[in-house]
């Protein structure tokens, strides 16, 4: 059996959704309870799939893992393993972040290649760029990239491009090597501030964290913390682009507007009305006509955020006149625009560049999540869509997404999960 998302379009979004913690914090939170030995315990986690797999790989680095509704709390001993196979990291790429925690405490970390890299590919060069000036040598053998430092020492580091993931890597490698790094070109996504946060709360030395230039003094050793993960803002983000292509009125309660300042700024143009809450954290969103098109350009924060991309071209897609949306993170994420276009999208990909002109309503068909982002994009054009759309590979969506069918639901969509047969008919000679 596998599982299906059903979507009836035409329903208005309306009444209030609340946004828990970021999974593009939370996983990194999770790694970093490793430099310290003892009880590190994070608050607000998403219940999610990647969580559960970062769990995995902690447990199997000797950690206790325990998780109970939100809360997430990580038993670290003493001694820790140093590996990470590929059955979990091909499963979750972001496991990639334990390496240099790992090789801060350990001296040594051997983890899984995720498909697709090796250790010069571009998916991970500045993290590896970035170890090996801090003094690592960095090798790769069997499809493991493995990690040795007898003891790792601070150094000046220059990104080639603010990655958050190589940022991250040194962050959490300089916090415990001796003297001072310096991370240039750092990345400033709040998600970086939320992990200096914890390693401040763990007594980490670090400055500058969400600006380009981050200097962390090396310490002894760190002890564990207490810490509330930040709000999703790709989570608050869909909803805000999905009430706005409903024509709808959604409060989205425990989101920081300040974190999605340009998204919002978009829908104002689009014609939208955002408000920030009174008295309390989160902002609602709502919308009387049919948006007007905006053009969007992806860029590192606080730029128009990569991860709201889909979500963006499925705006364009409904919206009056055509849209300009530029991708500059990733190259493969206009691979969803062959699923959109399934569902009448009329959208024109070259290179970097999309067109997308806007129609009145796209039209059900079955088409694919092709991955967390993609999924939630399709999802949202299928709210737009004439008839049903059956969106397949759904677990992608849920590993980004907690209770997405419920929440939609409580805003008045008619969506259901349901369990089909892979195959209708049998698969035999
Ligand atoms: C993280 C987020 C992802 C988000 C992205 C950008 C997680 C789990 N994922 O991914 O959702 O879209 O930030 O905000 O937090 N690059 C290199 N060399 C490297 C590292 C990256 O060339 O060593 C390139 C990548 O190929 C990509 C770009 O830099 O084109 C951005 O990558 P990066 O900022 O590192 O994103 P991730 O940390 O992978």
């Amino acid at each position: 059996m596998v599982e299906l998302f059903r979507i009836v379009g035409g329903a208005r979004l309306a009444g209030n959704v609340t946004v828990t913690g970021a999974k593009n914090s939370v996983l990194k939170l999770m790694a970093a309870a490793l430099l310290a030995e003892g009880r590190t315990v994070l608050t607000s986690a998403p219940q999610i799939l990647d969580v559960v797999i970062m769990g995995e790989v902690l447990r199997r680095l000797g950690c206790m893992v325990t998780m109970d509704g939100g809360t997430v709390a990580i038993d670290c001993p003493e001694r820790l393993g140093s590996e990470a196979d590929y059955d979990l990291v091909r499963r979750m790429r972001a496991s990639i972040c334990v390496l240099g925690p790992l090789l801060a405490r350990t001296g040594e970390a051997k983890v899984a290649l995720p498909g697709g890299d090796n250790i010069g590919s571009r998916g991970l060069d500045l993290h590896i760029a970035g170890l090996t000036r801090l003094g690592a040598e960095v090798t790769s053998e069997h499809g493991f990239i493995i990690a040795r430092a007898g003891k790792l020492t601070g150094a000046s580091v220059w990104l080639d491009f603010p990655s958050v993931g190589a940022t991250e890597q040194i962050l959490m490698a300089g916090v415990l090597a001796k003297g001072t790094t310096v991370i240039d070109n750092a990345a400033r996504e709040p998600e970086i501030v939320d992990i200096c946060t914890l390693l401040g709360e763990m007594g980490a030395q670090i400055f500058g964290a969400g600006t380009s230039t981050i200097e962390i003094d090396g310490v002894e050793g760190l002890h564990p913390a207490t810490h509330e993960t930040l709000p999703d803002r790709i989570v608050a983000g869909t909803w805000a682009i999905a009430a706005v292509m409903t024509r709808g009125d959604v409060t989205v309660r425990g989101a920081q507007a300040r974190h999605l300042e340009i998204t919002l700024d978009k829908l104002v143009t689009a014609g939208a009305t955002v408000e920030p809450l009174l008295g309390s954290t989160g902002f609602r969103v709502a919308m009387e006509s049919r948006p007007r098109a905006v053009d969007v350009v992806t860029l590192p924060y606080p730029g128009f955020p990569s991860d709201l991309l889909p979500m963006a071209i499925a705006l364009g897609a409904v919206s009056d006149g055509a849209s300009m949306v530029t991708e500059n993170v990733f190259d493969s994420r206009f691979m969803f625009v062959n699923e959109l276009t399934r569902l009448g999208g009329d959208v024109r990909t070259d290179g970097h560049h999309a067109v997308v002109r806007g129609r009145e309503r796209l039209s059900g068909a079955p088409v694919r999540a092709t991955d967390i982002r993609a999924g939630a994009g399709l999802v949202l054009a299928g709210l737009c869509a004439d008839g049903s759309t059956e969106i397949s590979d759904v677990s992608h969506i849920d590993r980004g997404y907690p209770d997405f069918v419920a929440n939609l639901r409580g805003l008045s969509a008619d969506i259901e999960r349901v369990e089909v047969p892979e195959l209708d008919f049998p698969l035999e000679f």
